[in-house]
This record gives C-alpha cells, structure tokens and sequence, in this order.
C-alpha cells in the first residue's frame, strides 16, 4: 500500500491527510504503524473515501487500543453496537429530528470547545469520526492545537500568574458542568450518579511525544484549592487563548471521510447546520486512554 502523508493544517505538524490505504483491508503492522504515527504526531488525521460500516470501524479503532462505551443518555433503543456514539440528527423512524428534541439537545454540548471524556477518570485517547451522512453546507468540525497555545502562553498578566504556576494544578471537569453552560440542567438524578466530577491536571505531557498540553476545554470547571471565580477566569483564559485562528483546523465533511483525532492534542467542536433542514449522520468509535492524569479523591 501506498500510504501518502500531506499537511493540510495551519502549523507544519497539526492536521494530516492520507491517502492510499483502504480501511475495509485488514492493515499491515507497518500500514497501522504509519497512521498512529501521523495522529500522534498531527494530532487530527483525514482519511478521504473510507465507506466503512460500523464492524470495519470498530474493527480498525481497536487497533488504537480498548475502546471506550458511548454514555448513550438521551438516546432511544436502537440495534447499534455500543462501541458507537452515534451523533444524528435522524430519528429512529428515518424522519430529522426537531431542533428542540433530547438528542438534539444533548448533541449541542458537542458544539462548545471540548477535548472528549475529559469528565472520564481515565480521559479518551483517540476519537475516530465517520462522515456517514454529511450536509451540504456547514456542520464542519474545527480542531484547536494545545500544545502550540501551550508553548505560545505567555502567562497572565491580569491574573498574575505565570506559565510556571501553571504545573501541578488540577481541575475538576464535569460534563454536567459543561452541558449546565449551553444546555442548563438536562440530567436525571440517576445520570448525575453515573458521571460524577472527576480531576485532570491542568499541563498534559503526551506519552508518545512528550509535548506539554493546555488540557482545558468546555468540561473543565474550577482550579481544585482555588476560589471558584479565580478558576474560572483562568480557564477561560486559556480556552480563549487556545482556539485563535492560528492554532485552528477547520475540516468541511465530504461523505466517508474518517477523521481521526488525538484527545491529548487537540481541542474540537461541532460546528452548527441548518439541522432540521440537512441530515448529519456521525459515527463514532473512542479509544480509552492509557491510565488517569491525577489521582481521584472519593466525593
Ligand atoms: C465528537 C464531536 C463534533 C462534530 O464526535 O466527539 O465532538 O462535529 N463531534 O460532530
Ligand atoms: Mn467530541
């Protein structure tokens, strides 16, 4: 297989794409190799024309690692295996959904910056997106590289804290935080059991690379030992400094695109469509992470 590797990215080594290999073969060792390489070291890979189904994705993402549960809230009982968070706008009975349905509005979350299963003890390696439905215009996905804003940050003045103060601080991320933000309060109390804050450190190193990481995003709520207020700002802070135009990759969808991404480098959100207009049918696999970033502490 000839495997073509091209950066189509705003920095020389944020966002791939490659061509020539089929993922509907089974991949040789090198093959896999080459393409992990490319997502570790690109942080977003596209593949174009991948018309893969839900067996061949699942099939190809284990290669990554173990593949985590989609959380599956706001859904109606389908056949779908649960390696698959499915991401659609279409109903169980073929019909778009309304704009101000459950899932519809359980997916707006997925349109605030957010890097996947931060609010997950052990967050999300790799999330891998098929392009099954896509709409003609809009519904693309923008990608943020936190380890450029990283290395870029140069402290905040107007908080009066510096890069340096940054390492061993710890952030509680929560998803009912962050879906409260855009959403308000969307979840049973037998959801909110199920997903209990957790704690992620503020400056990621990548395993693989080494590279230090903003590890901020819409879950992260508060600085642990800090006024809450204090925390916040900071964050924002860093969301906001992370998501300038220079650190982003804006993908536009074309049918069976598979886009890999690394959740250790990258911010992404969705961005909106005329949704009750255009069908957008996504399926999702996500490699589990290699262990937590912090400990825990029992609530
Ligand atoms: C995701 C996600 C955004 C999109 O699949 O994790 O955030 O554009 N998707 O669908
Ligand atoms: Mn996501």
């Amino acid at each position: 297989m000839s495997l073509e590797i091209k950066n189509i990215g705003p920095l020389p080594d944020f966002a791939a794409e490659i061509t020539g290999v089929d993922l509907r073969q089974d991949l040789d060792d090198e093959t896999f190799g080459a393409i992990e390489r490319a997502v570790f070291e690109n942080g977003v890979v596209v593949l174009p024309n991948q018309d893969i189904d839900d067996d061949q994705q699942i099939a190809f993402s284990e290669r990554f690692g173990a593949l985590e549960y989609s959380l599956r809230f706001h859904r109606h009982g389908d056949p779908i295996r649960p390696e698959i968070s499915q991401l659609s706008n279409v109903g169980d009975d073929g019909l778009i959904l309304k704009a101000d349905s459950e899932t519809m509005t359980y997916h707006r979350g997925n349109q605030l910056w957010h890097t996947d299963s931060s609010f997950k003890a052990v967050p999300a390696k790799c999330s891998i997106l098929s392009g099954r439905e896509v709409p003609p215009v809009a519904g693309g996905t923008e990608f943020a590289d936190v380890r450029a804003a990283y290395d870029d940050w140069p402290g905040s003045e107007t908080l009066g804290i510096s890069k340096a103060d940054l390492e061993g601080l710890v952030c509680e991320h929560s998803i009912i935080y962050s879906r409260s933000t855009i959403v308000g309060d969307i979840f049973t109390d037998e959801q909110k059991n199920a997903v209990p804050a957790v704690r992620q450190v503020l400056v990621r190193e990548h395993s693989a690379t080494g590279r230090k990481v903003l590890y901020v995003g819409s879950h992260c709520s508060y600085v642990i030992g800090w006024p809450t207020e204090k925390g916040r700002a900071l964050i924002k802070e860093l969301n906001d400094w992370v998501v300038q135009d220079k650190y982003v990759f804006r993908h536009t969808w074309r049918q069976h695109d598979l886009v890999i991404w690394d959740n250790r480098i990258v911010l992404h959100r969705g961005q909106t469509w005329a949704e009750e207009e255009h069908r957008r049918v996504m399926h999702r696999t996500t490699v589990a992470g290699d262990g937590p970033t912090t400990a825990q502490v029992a609530a």
